[in-house]
């Protein structure tokens, strides 16, 4: 049992890690400024988990850019934090193009304070959310760990500078034990229905975006381009279920707090991939509701086909996927379905 750090942690991928986490045996501060988020999450998160809140899970409100925040974290109740599980972060492909300082300064600057306050505290373990974006377009899939780091978005930049920046501090100081999760296509919910993805607006990404299609809160999904190199046209994702991503965690945790310190690098995802027409379709099964669809031009920055390697995952963190995309649809609907507009409500 360990005591975390999780920033970020009220999110879609921190607020199923918080449960996954506190499931393991450990005990949770997390810090959010609640950009893109509720605490509504988390209260389902200690529900779920049979806890209080401000018991096994601590909530603090604070920004990871403003060094009395992080103080506030690190001297939580003289408790010495033994990790950082660090998902804090903004996260939007085409927003990063349009607010490139923004990004660098919540990514990378945040990262940078995060840093800072963990040295000053003597703690050295960090889990990092890092993103498939890294590469770029990939010259080989499935793409392994070892291909060629070239993002072609400002967002892609901001997940491999941290990386960088990760190195170099794990090389000025003995000590470090550091992970960075290179994350695929993270979907679904917890199979409760209770804790789901939230989106503000308009949603970014294919899952919401098919669950609100299919309750009819949008009138057609969009997809972009019908014309790529794939067995129906449509770009092929590797897509993975946001609990089997949040026991990955736990996984790598397990690893950088068993080991000798190192700077792990390694790919999440189930290491196959589904075109969005097959998503579609199996959505539609799932749920029995129609997903009216239009093929529209291709987005420039898309790729094609991105597919993890995900052997080294397996190898290292002795973790591989368990659910499939019968799951990852099921669970989306289902927390669709009893949360239309997630934990906000219709007006906000
Ligand atoms: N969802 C994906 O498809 C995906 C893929 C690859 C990598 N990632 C990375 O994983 C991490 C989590 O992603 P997510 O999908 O859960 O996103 P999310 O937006 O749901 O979660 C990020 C959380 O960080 C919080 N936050 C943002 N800026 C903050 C700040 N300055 N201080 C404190 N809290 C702050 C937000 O309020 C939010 O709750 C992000 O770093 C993201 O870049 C996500």
């Amino acid at each position: 049992m360990a005591q975390l750090l999780i920033t970020g942690g009220a999110g879609f991928i921190g607020s199923h890690t918080c449960l996954a986490l506190l499931e393991a045996g450990h005990n949770l501060i997390v810090l959010e400024n609640y950009s893109n988020s509720s605490n509504e999450a988390l209260r389902r998160v200690a529900e779920l988990a049979g806890v209080r809140l401000g018991d096994r899970i601590t909530l603090l409100q604070g920004d990871i850019r403003n060094q009395e925040d992080l103080e506030m974290a690190f001297s939580q109740e003289k408790k010495t934090i033994d990790a950082v599980v660090h998902f804090a972060g903004l996260k939007a492909v085409g927003e990063s193009v349009q607010q490139p300082l923004r990004y660098w300064d919540v990514n990378v600057g945040g990262t940078c304070s995060l840093l800072g306050a963990m040295k000053r505290h003597g703690c050295r373990t960090i889990v990092f959310s890092s993103s498939a974006t890294v590469y770029g377009y990939p010259k080989k899939v499935p793409i392994q760990e070892t291909a060629i780091v070239q993002p072609i978005s400002p967002y892609g930049r901001t997940k491999a500078a941290v990386e960088k920046l990760l190195t170099d501090v794990s090389e000025s100081e003995d000590g470090w034990c550091i992970a960075c999760l290179r994350y695929f296509n993270p979907v679904g919910a917890h199979s409760s229905g209770r804790i789901g993805e939230s989106p503000y607006g308009m949603p970014n990404n294919l899952f919401p975006f098919v669950c609100q299609v299919a309750v009819g809160q949008r009138k057609e999904l969009k997809i972009f381009g019908g014309d790529w190199p794939t067995t129906d046209g449509t770009p092929v994702r590797d897509y993975i279920h946001v609990m089997d991503l949040a026991e990955g965690h736990c996984a790598a945790l397990e690893v950088l707090m068993r080991e000798r310190p190192q700077v792990l690098t390694i790919n999440l995802g189930c290491g196959y991939g589904y075109s969005v027409l097959e998503v579609v379709k199996a959505f539609e099964s799932v749920s029995s509701m129609d997903v009216p669809f239009k093929i529209v031009a291709r987005r420039p920055g898309d790729v094609s086909c991105s597919i993890a390697d995900s052997t080294l995952a397996a190898n290292r963190l002795g973790w591989v996927t368990r659910r499939n995309l019968v799951d990852m649809c099921r669970d989306a609907f289902a927390w669709q379905k009893d949360n239309p507009f997630g934990y906000f409500s219709k007006n906000d």
